[in-house]
């Protein structure tokens, strides 16, 4: 019997050959292709088919994978009159995670899900599936952003991309200009996928249950709305809120750091180098500044504090997360902060579905043991002798 390993730091929970973290160099791979390849060459839509499918796809492939999101956007009335009776002031996870849940009752299905060859008729009900929950997860993110202000939701539009329509839809029909879009594109690219972590710990585990897709992912959105896993993009806002101008980065760190208080946005525990998906976003801040030849002080105020920590935290191997950048670039296209969890999960569903697939190709339900630390066996005592 191995040793007991709280929060089964270490433990391997499975064989997986999807994505892959080396966390000293700072290297993220996608079925081995470089995450910094895929952010400048790459599209959502062909990285969600690389994760679901293990390659990269044809122009033929990728066109057909392509036509299918766009054609399971919509979403049935149905859903939208559940998220009608939901309170306007509820988090959008408890919303995505309620939504996404009433999916199973109004799309069911008899298929096992239980992948005994590839190809077999429960892998094309998977990968199907997967292809329908990809294209309504930011249906349902962008309506609940209408909805909760009291408009009617804007219709998904066929002609743009998996982002472009996210945008659209999620500003009430306002197409968002090419750069824009491309940040988002990319942002979900970079939240696609990021090893068993404990959300898609959650779908592997749900999964291994042979449950029905819509519980997998459920479950998982459940599993990322806690603040240890999604949510820092928010704080690092706050915080910079708190800092208010550059000049004051290095004082409130020095501050902070004395008071022996998280930095959020900082530090990983995987990464010893900053996170490339934080270099990558920062690029992309970069950008969007020199393309509205300004550059907001928010991002002002957090290249200061960055620069700060290399002097105070780097030497301890504590560097930029991809939650530093997220946040201020989701701000500066018109993304309020309680949706920042929302859309990582809309983005991280690629990486939930590529798992389920595996999981349910490689079936062992999860049952791992425990340790018993409680009475040995004893007798029962009668109420008034207690
Ligand atoms: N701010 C200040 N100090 C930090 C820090 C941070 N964000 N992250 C780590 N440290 C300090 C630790 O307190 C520890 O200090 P010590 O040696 O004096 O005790 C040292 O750096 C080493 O940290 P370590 O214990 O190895 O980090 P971890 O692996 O336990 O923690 C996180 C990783 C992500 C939990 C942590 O860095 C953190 O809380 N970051 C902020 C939250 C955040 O941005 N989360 C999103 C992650 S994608």
């Amino acid at each position: 019997m191995s040793e007991y390993q709280p929060g089964l730091e270490g433990v391997p929970a499975t064989k997986s050959d999807i994505s892959y973290l080396d966390g000293k160099q700072g290297i993220l791979t996608y079925r081995g292709y470089r995450i910094v390849d895929l952010a400048e060459n790459s599209t959502f839509e062909e990285t969600a088919y690389l994760l679901l499918d293990g390659e990269l796809p044809s122009t033929r492939q990728l066109a057909e994978f392509d036509a299918q999101l766009r054609e399971h956007r919509r979403v049935k009335y149905n859903i939208r009159d559940i998220m009608k009776t939901m309170p306007k002031t509820g988090h959008p996870m408890e919303m995505l995670q309620t939504a996404v849940a009433s999916l199973g009752m109004f799309y069911p299905n008899d298929i096992p899900v239980q992948i005994r060859s590839p190809g077999d008729e429960s892998d094309k009900y998977v990968h199907g599936q997967s292809i329908r929950i990809l294209a309504r997860m930011a249906t349902i993110v962008a309506m609940w952003q209408q909805m909760r202000i009291g408009n009617d939701p804007t219709q998904p539009r066929n002609d743009l991309s998996y982002a472009a329509n996210f945008l659209y839809m999620f500003h009430n029909g306002v197409e968002p200009d090419p750069l824009v879009a491309r940040i988002m594109d990319v942002s979900f690219i970079l939240h696609a996928e990021h090893t068993i972590n404990a959300s898609t710990f959650a779908a592997m585990i749900t999964g291994s249950t042979l449950a029905m897709p819509s519980y997998v992912i459920a479950a998982a959105i459940g599993t990322l709305a806690g603040p240890l896993h999604g949510g820092a993009n928010e704080h690092v806002i706050q915080m910079l809120q708190e800092i208010g101008k550059p000049e004051n980065a290095r004082p409130w760190l020095d501050k902070k750091l004395a008071a022996k208080e998280v930095i959020w946005g900082m530090g990983h525990r995987e990464y010893k180098v900053k996170d490339p998906r934080a270099t990558l976003l920062q690029k992309l801040m970069m950008e969007l500044a020199e393309s509205r030849g300004n550059v907001s002080p928010m991002f002002e105020t957090a290249l200061a504090l960055e620069e700060a920590c290399e002097e105070t935290l780097a030497p301890k191997g504590i560097y930029a997360n991809i939650d530093y950048y997220s946040g201020i670039l989701y701000r500066e296209i018109g993304i309020p902060p309680d949706q920042f969890t929302s859309i990582f999960a809309v983005a991280r569903t690629a990486g939930w579905l590529a798992h389920w697939r595996q999981q349910v190709a490689q079936n062992r339900i999860f049952r791992p043991t425990q340790i018993y630390t409680g009475y040995d066996v004893r007798d029962y005592t009668p109420i008034p002798e207690r």
